[in-house]
């Protein structure tokens, strides 16, 4: 995973304990564990509302024990690492790009992750593998050594939804069990946990390395980038700032709507067979929420729906006509309490 290839990137980095990183408020949470984890130190940094760092806030950071810069480009969209490198060529800081989300975007023609000292990618977050993440770095990363797992359960279970989808038979079966499995999930979700790092030296599963090279494709991004198009042309009212226009290197992770109450908005759209997710509802626990204002009311209002590229037209404009119509329920409702 990719908190695996970030905590084996800090020991090949050199980065030593206490060493501090600069790290943005708005995170998944996974990232910082795996840099705690690793022994160093954070300070937060909030963002502006382009969801770029703001150099006078970073200046102010900056005390003899920062060695690094971690910078994320979110949602497959690209911050100018170009500049940020330079930036800490000069102050003699590393740069850390996360493209986590990122795979395959560029900026200026060249793919973002390998802008920094170290970049890295998580590619089960693009193709429908189990796990799975991969790192490039100026020094040499060593190879995980653990044993890898069979990946199988998690391929069957995606197996089964994507066969679900497409034949009543086992839709039926997965409609029936639905409630039963959700409510579990429910029961038993911790989401401190989904920040664990577990094993660092787990290698990809086997499954993962050998379904790889049948999915991995160039025209991924591009078909993203299209699809992602075709929901903003519908629904760009709807999209945060920082996700309202393309500029042609993105590989968009997901299409993000800003919303009053995104917990009943994804219920709405779940209804009519639309999966999406709470966009970093929960911070790592070591953040302090509220002196970062900008990121909290992120956490609080953004969701965000399908993009990738085993989408077609119809389940597009099922995307759009279920949005639109959960967003004129949302509206009404808020009218009449008001
Ligand atoms: C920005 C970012 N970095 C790192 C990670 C960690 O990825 P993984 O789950 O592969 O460890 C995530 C996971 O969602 C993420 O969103």
């Amino acid at each position: 995973m990719a908190r695996h290839a970030i905590w084996n990137a800090c020991q090949a980095l050199g980065l030593k304990r206490n060493d501090v990183v600069l790290v943005p408020a708005y995170h998944h949470g996974s990232e910082i564990e795996a840099l705690l984890k690793a022994g160093l130190s954070i300070k937060y940094y909030e963002l502006n509302d382009m969801l770029e760092p703001d150099e006078n806030e970073l200046e102010q950071l900056i005390t003899p024990d920062v060695r690094a810069l971690y910078l994320t480009h979110y949602l497959g969209f690209t911050q100018d690492a170009a500049y940020w490198r330079k930036w800490c060529d000069q102050r003699g800081l590393l740069l850390m790009e996360d493209a986590a989300q990122a795979f395959l975007a560029t900026r200026e023609g060249q793919p973002v992750g390998s802008f920094g000292h170290m970049g890295v990618f998580c590619l089960y977050k693009t193709y429908g593998i189990p796990d799975g993440a991969a790192v490039i770095a100026d020094v040499a990363i060593p190879a995980p050594t653990s044993r890898p797992k069979s990946g199988f359960i998690r391929m069957a279970k995606r197996h089964f939804n994507w066969l679900a989808e497409r034949n009543s038979m086992f839709g039926r079966v997965r409609w029936f069990f639905a409630p039963i499995l959700t409510w579990w999930r429910l029961k038993t979700d911790r989401p401190d946990e989904d920040f664990a790092l577990d094993d660092p030296m787990l290698p990809p599963a086997n499954m993962s390395s050998r379904l790889l090279p049948s999915v991995l494709s160039e025209s991924t991004a591009e078909i993203r980038r299209a699809n992602y198009q075709y929901l903003l042309d519908h629904l760009s009212d709807l999209v945060p700032a920082p996700f309202r226009t393309l500029q042609g290197g993105e590989s968009p992770f997901a299409f993000p709507i800003e919303t009053e109450d995104p917990r009943g908005f994804l219920k709405s759209i779940r209804k009519q067979g639309i999966e999406g997710l709470l966009f970093w509802f929960f911070p790592h626990p070591s953040l302090p929420v509220e002196d970062f204002p900008k990121s909290k009311l992120r956490r609080e209002h953004i969701l965000a729906v399908p993009v990738h590229q085993e989408l077609t037209k119809a389940h597009l404009e099922h995307i759009v006509n279920a949005v639109l119509e959960t967003q004129g329920k949302l509206t009404r409702t808020a009218i009449v309490a008001s």
